[in-house]
């Protein structure tokens, strides 16, 4: 067991504010752990703050006529209050333009360069002669090759996706003056990724197999498999950290070299003399909270960083997320197709909780997960509101109504193990699991309590002891839904704690205890309000529609219709599914195919659960020869969609359709 928890969540940039995305991918995960170890007594630190550096801020202050401080200044406020008023508070809160930091990350470099970690490569680069300036990636826009998008940047087409290198623009021009870039030598510093990833990454990550999730070891395994190649930890720009060696003049450090150590800065600051103890000192373990797109920079580059500077250590773990996209679209902040955190507060105030509480319900934990707005209004309405505030308020107005507010003498009826199961989930970062465990409890309440019946027992003078069990057993329930609430609803928590008059949970509910009177925990979201935001999401063009849902790959070459018939295309309905044993990646299904059942193999295992897919219609291929997968027959496919991004769905008919029939 160890004696202390770093946890780190991923730096925000600092070039505009915070979305659903963000909070999806690693404020809302890391502050459940957070709050989950607290409650059970660790010692925890967590810290975050944003990342003030990097080329997109340049830009974003050169297109609003601002100095980068500023456009720093401003949304670091903006950010970290919003996050505060979230309910998300961390022991520190730091930025990367801190003077604290500019030290760290230098004697950090120095380190490396005293220990001669790096290579120093000479290359030709983009320059723009008028600026007179090395035009970083993001500074060279062009022709998207794939897509003929006018303004696509150097590392990214901001239409259809595609990431590339500048040298594949089409007529590449310096978004600095327009002017076509010439290529300069020059010479930058480089970690050799490709000599640590024989010396040292290949075995810590092998090592990190069984405990790390899947998708985030399958990632880091695939740019091992890939062979890793130096990466440039300098850049030829004006804003960032200062290249503290000779000869770097007018050169800063790579963004992604002195952001993660912006978590060491962040120790420094909330704890000073006693950083290292966070971070060197065997008995604490870290763990990095992130999105899929920053997992390569926590499993591989920052760790190795670590090892070539020696004496830190290394994370315990990196559960990232994948992506949350909204209303069946990528989240794009350039099209304002976001939900941004500061708006979501101001137009819904005091609904914290709600959000946590849809979000938490649909992390993207392990494949891309999508926000709607209707989901929202129904996740509220039907749990939040009908099940749990409903269960707190029936028993508080009972107590009322019976025992006048005082907690009645009597025995509590035994009660599942409600704790287990959380931890259980929560331990494996199955946060979505741990939240189903924890609505458990209020389902459990209410069947209690209709089951019991008070009503019922209060009419007959022989029943009344059971009466008083009965409240005394669902005020316990109210104070478990209370109590770990603490994760994940921390208001409604902290309204319970009100509403059953307790000084912290660590008091008990004893007979002769008086309680509030209730309070409402959550109200309906009418149909107003969710068609007014999905109203506010921009308006999507055909064209935006059409490059979300066309997958970039090219259509593959023509057949004729003599070849479409040979494809004996049919619904089915899934009756039972299993995990296959010792293969991650496949479901054993069998099918309702009309006249008989047939067993496919399937490789869907990473995107559904088994029990979430049962009386599921599909389409299958019929007509597939069989196949042996794992041991198993499998006789036909089960057809999926799969959007870019590679998020899976069942093609199913739109209405309940006889399994059997066919398609054509
Ligand atoms: O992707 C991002 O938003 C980065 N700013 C994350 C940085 S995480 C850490 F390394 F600082
Ligand atoms: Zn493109």
């Amino acid at each position: 067991m160890p004696k202390r928890h770093l946890i780190t969540c991923a730096l925000p940039y600092a070039n505009g504010p915070i979305h659903i995305g963000h909070i999806a991918g690693c404020f809302l995960p890391s502050d459940i752990h957070y709050r989950y170890l607290k409650m059970k007594g660790h010692d925890v630190l967590f810290v975050c703050g944003t990342d003030e550096h990097g080329v997109p801020i340049t830009l974003k202050a050169k297109k609003e006529k601002k100095i980068p401080q500023q456009v720093v200044d401003e949304n670091h406020s903006l950010i970290s209050k919003s996050l505060d008023q979230f309910g998300i508070h961390f022991n520190q809160f730091s930025r990367t333009t801190n003077q604290l930091h500019h030290q760290t990350a230098q004697d950090f470099f120095s380190t490396l360069h005293k220990n001669k970690v790096f290579e120093e490569i000479t290359s030709k680069q983009f320059y723009d002669e008028e600026a007179q300036q090395f035009l970083a990636d993001r500074y060279i826009v062009g022709t998207c090759s794939n897509c003929s998008y006018e303004d696509a940047y150097g590392d990214q087409c901001e239409q259809c996706g595609r990431t590339s290198n500048p040298s594949e623009l089409i007529n590449p021009r310096s978004a600095l003056t327009g002017n076509a870039p010439v290529l300069k030598e020059t010479t930058n510093w480089y970690l050799p990724l490709d000599s640590i990833q024989d010396e040292f990454l290949n075995n810590w990550v092998n090592n990190q197999k069984n405990h790390w999730k899947s998708n985030v070891y399958g990632q880091c395994m695939s740019w091992l498999k890939d062979g890793l190649k130096p990466r440039a930890m300098t850049r030829d720009l004006d804003w960032g950290v200062r290249v503290p060696i000779q000869n770097a003049d007018n050169k800063v450090m790579y963004v992604w070299f002195d952001a993660p150590i912006g978590y060491i800065t962040a120790t420094k600051e909330a704890t000073g003399d006693q950083w290292t103890t966070w971070w060197k000192d065997a008995d604490t373990e870290i763990t990095h909270f992130l999105g899929k797109d920053n997992i390569v920079f926590h499993t591989i580059i920052f760790p190795a960083m670590l090892h070539a500077h020696g004496g830190f250590n290394l994370p315990t773990n990196v559960p990232a997320n994948e992506f949350l996209n909204l209303e069946g679209n990528k989240i794009s902040t350039s099209r304002n197709h976001a939900i941004w955190l500061h708006e979501y507060l101001e137009e819904f105030p005091g609904k914290t909780d709600e959000l946590r509480y849809v979000i938490n319900s649909i992390l993207p934990e392990t494949k891309d997960a999508d926000f709607t707005w209707k989901d929202y209004q129904a996740k509220v309405n039907n749990e939040l509101v009908a099940i749990l505030g409903n269960f707190v308020n029936r028993v508080i107005v009972l107590t009322h109504k019976y025992f006048n507010g005082v907690v009645p003498e009597g025995s509590i009826d035994k009660l599942p193990d409600f704790s287990a199961k959380i931890s259980d989930s929560l331990n494996r970062f199955n946060q979505r699991q741990g939240l189903e465990a924890y609505m458990e409890i209020a389902r459990y309440g209410n069947k209690y309590l209709q089951d019991t019946a008070p009503w019922k027992l209060i009419k007959d003078d022989a029943n009344q002891q059971k009466v008083a069990d009965c409240i005394l057993t669902c005020l316990h329930i109210v104070n478990d839904i209370g109590l770990y609430g603490q994760i994940f609803l921390p208001n409604t928590s902290h309204k319970i704690q009100k509403i059953l008059n307790l000084k912290s949970y660590e008091d008990k509910i004893t007979a002769g205890h008086i309680i509030e009177e209730s309070e409402l925990l959550f109200e309906k979201i009418e149909d107003e309000e969710i068609d007014q935001q999905i109203e506010k999401l921009t308006p999507k063009t055909p064209i935006e529609t059409s490059v979300h849902q066309n997958n970039t790959q090219p259509i593959k070459p023509m057949i004729q219709y003599d070849d479409f018939v040979k494809l004996d295309i049919r619904v089915a309905t899934i009756i039972a599914a299993e995990k296959v044993k010792k293969a991650d990646r496949l479901l054993h299904i069998t099918l309702d195919v009309g006249t008989e059942t047939k067993e496919v193999v399937s490789g869907i295992a990473e995107y559904f659960a088994p029990e979430d897919i049962i009386g599921k219609q599909v389409t299958y291929l019929a007509n597939l020869a069989p196949r042996k997968l794992k041991g198993i027959e499998s006789n036909g496919m089960i057809l999926m969609a799969e959007e870019e991004g590679g998020s899976l769905r069942f093609v199913s008919p739109d209405e309940q359709t006889k399994p059997g029939s066919v398609i054509s």
